[in-house]
């Protein structure tokens, strides 16, 4: 994994970091550790109540917990973490607007996305270095459970498809089929503030 991220970096772009031994002054163990428990910690949130409502309401249910929470939930993981560091999720065809991905964020998008083109397995997370003190950890997010697909895919349910329709007009997070890249968690970290 680490030789892959390397490999392939180098020939990409200089500003992303693999776990090149070269960037001695890169901080970059304690960056993927910070990056992969803030991560980690999102995906739990929302994955844990996702099912419990899918559970007890359906994907209705879920999707109000969806619209109303997942970003609360998010607001309340970046609440918990170290100071300096926040986490976030973004697509390049987001359903929320708050998740749309600023340039840099999509070109590393389109890097993923090029990568399993190429038939290349993802790495877990790649780092992207912003500025001096400033980076991002970027864990790449595909669709590897079908329940997804009752409100990202192809044959959605028309009564949801109704709602999602309702609440988000501009929604392009539809027409995703198992195991497609639906984007990515990236936790900025900025080393300025002592985490
Ligand atoms: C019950 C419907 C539903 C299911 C099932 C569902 N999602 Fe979503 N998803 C949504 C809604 C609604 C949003 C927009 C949330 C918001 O407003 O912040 C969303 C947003 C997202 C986002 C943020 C980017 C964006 O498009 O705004 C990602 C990433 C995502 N979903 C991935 C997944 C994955 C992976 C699964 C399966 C584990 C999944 N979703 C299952 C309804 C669903």
């Amino acid at each position: 994994m680490k030789t892959l991220d390397f490999i392939f970096l180098l020939g990409l772009s200089s500003s992303l970091l693999g776990a090149s031994p070269s960037d001695k002054e890169t901080p970059l163990k304690e960056i993927r550790e910070i990056g992969e428990k803030s991560s980690t910690q999102l995906l739990k949130t929302l994955g844990k109540n996702m099912k419990q409502h899918m559970k007890s309401g359906g994907a209705l249910e879920a999707l109000d917990f969806c619209t109303n929470q997942a970003y609360t939930l998010t607001e309340s993981v970046n609440a918990k973490l170290p100071k300096g560091v926040s986490v976030k999720r973004i697509s390049a065809k987001y359903r929320n607007p708050t998740n749309q991905p600023s340039a840099d964020e999509l070109a590393v998008l389109e890097i993923f996305e090029n990568m399993k083109k190429a038939n290349i397995v993802l790495p877990k997370a790649l780092v992207q270095k912003r500025q001096d003190h400033l980076y991002k950890y970027y864990k790449p997010l595909v669709i590897e459970k079908k329940v997804c697909l009752r409100c990202h895919g192809h044959n959605i349910n028309a009564e949801v498809k109704k709602e999602i329709v309702n609440r988000y007009p501009q929604d392009s997070a539809i027409n995703y089929k198992l195991h497609d890249l639906r984007g990515a968690i990236v936790v900025e970290i900025d080393k300025r503030v002592k985490q």
